[in-house]
């Protein structure tokens, strides 16, 4: 099999770490690889972080709903949806005087920008997850950097229009970690739809969910009544980290949505 599609394949997220630090090299390798991203228009509407400071780790662990390794992993890398450096660039670059108008003529980034910069941001984010993992290193993602808008706008100095869309923690995989079993994926015919959109009824749900009710149900130690569903809806979809992750992402939106005085 081809080796970059092997490593696709193979690929599962890592929460426990070797205690090894990851040599500059490597880093360097990763964050290259995630520079050379796809691109908007070649714009790079986007920022990273490499948190060093094992202050901020801990914070950060606490921050994004209490999950210990983040302060654990030796490599932290936050991804930003970033307009600021753009906007700010703007009004440098004289487009005032160009175009003959005001400081405050010149548009504020909108909804659509961000977009199109969380794009950017996920897409150089995914770039670095897939060179860590050739080079060794286990990743995972972490959502819950969306919750928090305020604090993590403070604590790492964030300008309006650079939002946390994504951090990822990297580490060498423990020998417990290499030999956990891979998540299944649902079955291509629910996710993947020829031309148009598929929506799908109650027989296709309880096929594609019998599989997961199974699995859910010897991770439950055999007994489990309650339905995939009622699972997710329950402890994810209206869990309060969900409600904290729409309210920050409300919180942040406001932020996006047009101020240019016309
Ligand atoms: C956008 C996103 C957010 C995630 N957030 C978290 C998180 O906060 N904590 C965590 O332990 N895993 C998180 N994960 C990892 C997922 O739980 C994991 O990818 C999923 O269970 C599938 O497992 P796999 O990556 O091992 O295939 C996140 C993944 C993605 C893509």
């Amino acid at each position: 099999m081809n080796e970059t599609i092997r490593l696709l394949n193979q690929r599962k997220s890592v929460r426990a770490y070797e205690d090894k630090p990851i040599p500059a090299e490597v880093k360097e390798e990763i964050i290259k690889s995630a520079m050379r991203a796809p691109t908007a228009g070649n714009m790079m509407l986007y920022s990273i972080i490499d948190i060093t400071d094992q202050t901020i780790k801990d914070r950060l662990a606490e921050s994004c709903d209490h999950q210990p390794f983040i302060a654990q992993a030796p490599l932290v890398l936050m991804f930003f949806a970033d307009y600021q450096r753009w906007y700010d660039y703007f009004k440098v670059c004289g487009v005032t005087d160009a175009l003959g108008i005001r400081e405050d003529e010149v548009r504020t980034p909108e909804e659509g920008d961000l977009m199109l910069a969380c794009s950017d941001a996920l897409i150089a984010a995914q770039n670095a997850v897939v060179a860590a993992e050739a080079l060794g290193l286990g990743s995972c993602y972490i959502g819950d950097i969306i919750e928090n808008y305020e604090l993590h706008k403070e604590l790492l100095n964030l300008p309006d229009y650079v939002f946390p869309i994504s951090m990822i923690v990297f580490g060498y995989p423990t020998e417990q970690q290499k030999e956990r079993q891979q998540p299944e994926r649902y079955d291509k015919k629910f996710i993947l739809f020829e031309n148009t959109y598929k929506q799908l009824d109650k027989d296709d749900f309880n096929e594609m969910y019998a599989n997961t009710h199974e699995r859910m149900k010897s991770f439950h130690g055999g007994k489990l009544e309650k339905s995939a569903g009622e699972i997710m809806y329950t402890k994810k979809y209206t869990a309060d980290f969900t409600k904290e992750m729409n309210r920050s992402a409300r919180a942040a939106m406001k932020m996006w949505q047009q101020k240019t005085k016309k």
